[in-house]
C-alpha cells in the first residue's frame, strides 16, 4: 500500500468504517483532502457520515484500510490536536459550567501557560462572535451561540482539519448565515457533513456523496450536486440554485410540461 500523500491533511485509503466487524457501514473509501480544502460530505440519513467522522477522529476503530491525518495514522484513543470534531448536537460537546471554561478545556490539556490559554480562548471567542458571553452557563446559550461555542472549542486547538457534523441543523436564517460566514473565513481544511446543500454549495468547491456503503461521487460541487439523476439515485435533490429556470415567472424546468 502506498504511503500517505505528504501534501494531504487527510488520507483515507481503502478505509472501512463500522461499529461491528461483520457489518461495515462504509467500505473501501479512498480519498484525500489537501490543506485548507473545504469539502462537503453528502448522503442520506444512516449513510455513515457521523461514523466516518468518528473514525477519522480516532473514536471508532478502523475496520480495514487506513486513515492518516497530516501523514500519521490515526490510532484510536490517541490525542490528535490537529483534528477537531464538531458534534451535530452541541449538548454532546459542551460540558463545562461556563462558556469560557468549555473553550479553555482543550488548551489546558495542551499544557500551555495561562497567558497563552487566555490569548487563544479570547481569539477563538472573538472569531466566533462570542466575546462578552464568557461567564454564561453553556445551557443558557441560544442554539446558534451553542453551535458557535462548539466551533470555538474546536478552533482554539488550532487544528489543521475540522470535521463539522450537520453544522446548520436547527439554526434560523440569521444564525445560519453567520455560520456560513464564519466557516467560509476558515483557513483550515473542512469536511462538512450536511443536508443543507445550499450551504455546501456556498462553502465547498468539492463534494463527496456516500450511500450504500460507498463513495458514489467525488468531484466539483456544482457538477455533482447539479446531476439530477445522481442526486435522485441517492435520495437527494438538486439544490434550488442549480435548478434551471425558464425566463420570467420562476418556472422550474423540472416542473414544466
Ligand atoms: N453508536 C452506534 N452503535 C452502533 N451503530 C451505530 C452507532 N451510531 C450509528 N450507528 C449505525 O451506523 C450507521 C450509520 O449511521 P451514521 O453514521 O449516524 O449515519 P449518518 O450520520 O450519515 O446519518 C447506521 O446504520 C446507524 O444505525
Ligand atoms: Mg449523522
Amino acid at each position: 500500500m502506498a504511503g500517505p500523500d505528504p501534501v494531504s491533511v487527510l488520507d483515507c485509503d481503502a478505509l472501512s468504517v463500522g461499529w461491528t466487524a461483520h457489518a461495515p457501514v462504509l467500505c473501501d473509501l479512498t480519498f484525500r483532502i489537501t490543506p485548507g480544502e473545504h469539502v462537503g460530505l453528502v448522503g442520506p440519513n444512516g449513510a455513515g457520515k457521523t461514523s466516518l467522522f468518528h473514525t477519522i477522529a480516532g473514536v471508532l476503530p478502523v475496520l480495514a484500510g487506513r486513515v492518516a491525518v497530516q501523514g500519521r495514522a490515526v490510532v484510536p484513543g490517541q490525542f490528535r490536536p490537529e483534528t477537531a470534531l464538531v458534534f451535530q448536537q452541541a449538548e454532546d460537546q459542551l460540558f463545562c459550567p461556563t462558556l469560557i471554561e468549555d473553550v479553555a478545556f482543550g488548551p489546558r490539556n495542551l499544557g500551555l501557560s495561562d497567558a497563552a490559554i487566555t490569548a487563544r480562548v479570547q481569539a477563538a471567542l472573538a472569531l466566533c462572535g462570542l466575546t462578552g458571553l464568557e461567564n454564561r452557563p453553556v445551557h443558557h446559550l441560544s442554539g446558534g451561540e451553542k453551535r458557535r461555542a462548539c466551533i470555538a472549542g474546536a478552533l482554539v486547538m488550532q487544528p489543521d482539519l475540522m470535521l463539522l457534523d450537520e453544522p446548520s441543523a436547527a439554526l434560523d436564517m440569521r444564525q445560519r448565515r453567520r455560520l456560513i460566514t464564519l466557516l467560509g473565513s476558515m483557513k483550515q481544511a473542512l469536511l462538512i457533513a450536511s443536508h443543507d446543500l445550499e450551504l455546501v454549495l456556498e462553502l465547498c468547491p468539492r463534494v463527496i456523496v456516500i450511500d450504500q456503503s460507498r463513495i458514489c461521487a467525488d468531484g466539483p460541487a456544482r457538477q455533482v450536486l447539479g446531476d439530477a439523476s445522481l442526486m435522485a439515485a441517492h435520495g437527494q435533490e438538486v439544490p434550488h440554485s442549480l435548478t434551471p429556470h425558464h425566463g420570467a415567472g420562476h418556472v422550474h424546468v423540472r416542473n414544466s410540461p
